[in-house]
């Protein structure tokens, strides 16, 4: 319930994306918010109002000259009470329009009079998208503050492909839970790494580490909530990358170092959430190892680098974050590592509240001692520790 309590007035304008609006309405409402939909007379062609009426529970608007409005000031009630103006899906018209401020129908009337921050996810052909007029257009909405969300990349309802489709409706929301969050990170760069690693012993099988990636992905979509640019180097998990986050998929230690060391240079921060396996066969077999005579076949290992010391051992390094899992001493340990690794900052966990699940239990180490962080959500822990970096950065 990321949205409880918000109120988003929700415009649809003409395009086959209305149909994908009906979901949004349901996934906005799952959130907590509650939706009052205005649609523009082109958007009625694709889904009826009767659509919008039923799913968001609420009177959708269509006319600005309708009587349901006592003073006949639909235009400004609808948009004032809200705490976000959303339009999805935004045709290219509807972007043209707000761009010079024109205010002939009811939704476009509604985004002039609003007090509200207006979003909007474009969804139309892709050459129309790109046009320079086009173009012109979303620039000066940019320039006006407006949050423009996508398009997307990829098959159209016209046949061809290209950018130009209107984000999913998860992507919307999860865009929009983002504009709610604080934005400490505004203008910075953070890489982490995340999930398992995986170290070939012969062409099928492997060591790896217990990971599902939950919390680095958790911190990654929260760093990127508070406006930072965010690389994400991960190893093998089965989680969709969250929206607006750069993922780099690797395998293994030796992958993952070399991905992560491509990409410091100009990070402000560096968070190591991955289990890293230690250890790597020191030559793994070209072939499938038989069972051939039933002899255990001895596996030699060897060390792995450290990405997280070798990156904080760097000339400049970025603000340097670790992790440390821990069954037991969680303070003696975490400490432990923190002095090893000459980290500013260690995020201990003890792995009995928490290993794969949604929810954690964390304690932050630093300079000024100890931070325990009260049990949440993976999301709202990593929100958190996102505020608390962006804290360290300040004081550097
Ligand atoms: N880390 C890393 N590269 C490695 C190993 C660990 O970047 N080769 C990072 C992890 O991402 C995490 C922290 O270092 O941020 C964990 O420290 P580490 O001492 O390696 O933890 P464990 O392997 O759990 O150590 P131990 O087995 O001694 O408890």
């Amino acid at each position: 319930m990321e949205l409880q309590g918000k109120r988003i007035a929700l415009g649809v304008t003409g395009g086959v994306a209305a149909y994908k609006a009906a979901e949004l309405v349901r996934l906005l409402l799952k959130q907590g918010a509650t939706v009052q939909v205005a649609m523009t007379d082109a958007a009625t062609h694709f889904v009826t109002p009767v659509t919008f009426q039923a799913l968001s529970g609420q009177p959708v608007f269509t006319d600005q000259w309708d009587a349901r409005i006592g003073n006949n000031m639909a235009h400004i009630d609808l948009s004032r009470e809200a705490d976000a103006l959303l339009v999805a899906p935004a045709s290219a018209d509807f972007l043209a329009k707000v761009a010079h401020g024109l205010a002939d129908d009811l939704l476009s009337t509604l985004v002039l009079a609003r007090d509200c921050p207006l979003l909007v996810a474009p969804a139309m052909n892709r050459q129309m998208w790109e046009n320079p007029a086009t173009r012109r257009n979303v620039a000066t909405l940019r320039a006006d503050g407006v949050a423009v969300l996508g398009p997307g990349c990829g098959d159209q309802a016209c046949g061809e492909t290209g950018l130009g489709r209107m984000l999913e409706p998860e992507e919307i929301v999860a865009e929009l839970i983002a504009h709610f969050q604080p934005k400490p990170l505004k203008g910075r760069r953070l890489l982490l790494t995340a999930g398992p690693t995986f170290e070939a012993i012969d062409p099928v099988r492997g060591i790896t580490n217990l990971s599902t990636g939950k919390m680095g992905y958790a911190i990654a979509r929260a760093a990127h909530e508070a406006g930072a640019e965010v690389t994400l180097v991960s190893g093998p998990v089965a989680l969709p990358c969250p929206y607006g986050v750069t993922r780099i998929d690797v395998t293994s230690a030796l992958q993952m170092r070399d991905a992560v060391l491509a990409q410091t240079a100009g990070s402000d921060v560096f968070v190591a959430v991955a289990a890293v396996a230690d250890y790597r066969p020191a030559a793994p077999a070209e072939q499938k190892i038989k069972k051939d005579g039933g002899t255990p076949p001895a596996i030699e290992l060897t060390l792995n680098p450290d990405i997280l010391a070798e990156v904080a051992a760097l000339p400049h390094p970025p603000l340097c974050v670790g992790f440390a899992a821990e069954s037991q001493k969680l303070d003696e340990y975490a400490e432990k590592k923190r002095r090893a690794k000459k980290i500013p900052l260690i995020v201990g966990n003890l792995i009995q509240n928490g290993f794969g699940g949604d929810d954690n239990t964390l304690v932050l180490f630093d300079d000024d001692g100890r931070h325990p962080l009260p049990p949440a959500s993976k999301i709202d822990l990593a929100r958190r520790l996102v505020a608390h970096i962006a804290t360290l950065l300040e004081k550097n």
